[in-house]
């Protein structure tokens, strides 16, 4: 059985405003909509584990039959940081019916069911996969206001999400790691526990809402794909 977990227990502070961006409308309805569509719509997922700001996970627990969204098993409090807010999630996964674990940003409303597919079978496949997209642009080391070098483009992947990982890789990798520190995703968790991870390449379209230009890209991207 796979199961989703997607975190949107932040703050947005890069965004900016009051409301985190994960509510924030996009195109009709709030970013995270958006996001669990993609999940609920897409049968490489069986369950989906939400994971909120504990101001709004109540909230939204009762209005979770309006929505008819059938695949949410559980709605938890997220945590200070990302990787608090994962192992929060990870705790709420029925540890004897899961086999992979998909970790997915809130803030990407825009992954397709082909992405998510891919890199739950390479988990699967691997034991611990990462969706990536190639970078475009030429990449250089910098240091005290000047370029140090360029970097191989070819060798270097972004990482977005999903991130997928049998479930007992990625709880290794939690209880091994410092859930204050740095992370920004659970691959780099395990890394450290030295599990070999496959990338697979995804749509650069995937993107994170991170700042309002992003959320006007995304409206932009939708209309496209509604064209
Ligand atoms: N996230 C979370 N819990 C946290 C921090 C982040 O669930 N304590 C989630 C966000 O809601 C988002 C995803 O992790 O869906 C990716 O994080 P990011 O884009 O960094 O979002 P924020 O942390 O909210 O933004 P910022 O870093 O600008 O404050
Ligand atoms: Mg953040």
């Amino acid at each position: 059985m796979n199961t989703a977990i997607i975190v949107a227990a932040g703050k947005g502070t890069r965004f900016g405003g009051e409301v985190p961006k994960q509510f924030l409308e996009l195109a009709g309805k709030p970013v995270l909509f958006h996001t669990i569509d993609r999940f609920e719509n897409c049968d490489a997922v069986d369950r989906i584990i939400l994971v909120l700001p504990p101001s709004m996970s109540g909230t939204f627990k009762e209005k979770l039959p309006e929505y008819g969204l059938k695949k949410i098993a559980k709605i938890v409090s997220g945590g200070k940081t990302r990787a608090h807010s994962v192992a929060n999630g990870l705790r709420a996964v029925d540890r004897d019916a899961v086999s992979i674990v998909g970790v997915h940003d809130g803030a990407r409303p825009l992954v397709t069911c082909e992405d998510i597919t891919k890199v739950f079978e390479a988990a699967h496949a691997f034991g611990a996969a990462c969706l990536t997209a190639p970078v475009n642009d030429t990449i250089k080391l910098v240091s005290d206001g000047m370029i140090v070098k360029t970097v191989d483009r070819k060798d270097l992947r972004r990482a977005l999400t999903p991130q997928c990982f049998e479930f007992h890789v990625l709880e290794n990798a939690i209880k091994n790691a410092d859930l204050s520190g740095a992370a920004t995703d659970e691959c780099y968790l395990v890394e450290q526990t030295g599990v070999d991870i496959a990338f697979v390449e995804g749509s650069a379209r995937n993107i994170k809402i991170t700042t309002p230009e992003d959320l006007k890209f995304a409206e932009m991207i939708l209309k496209q794909e509604q064209n």
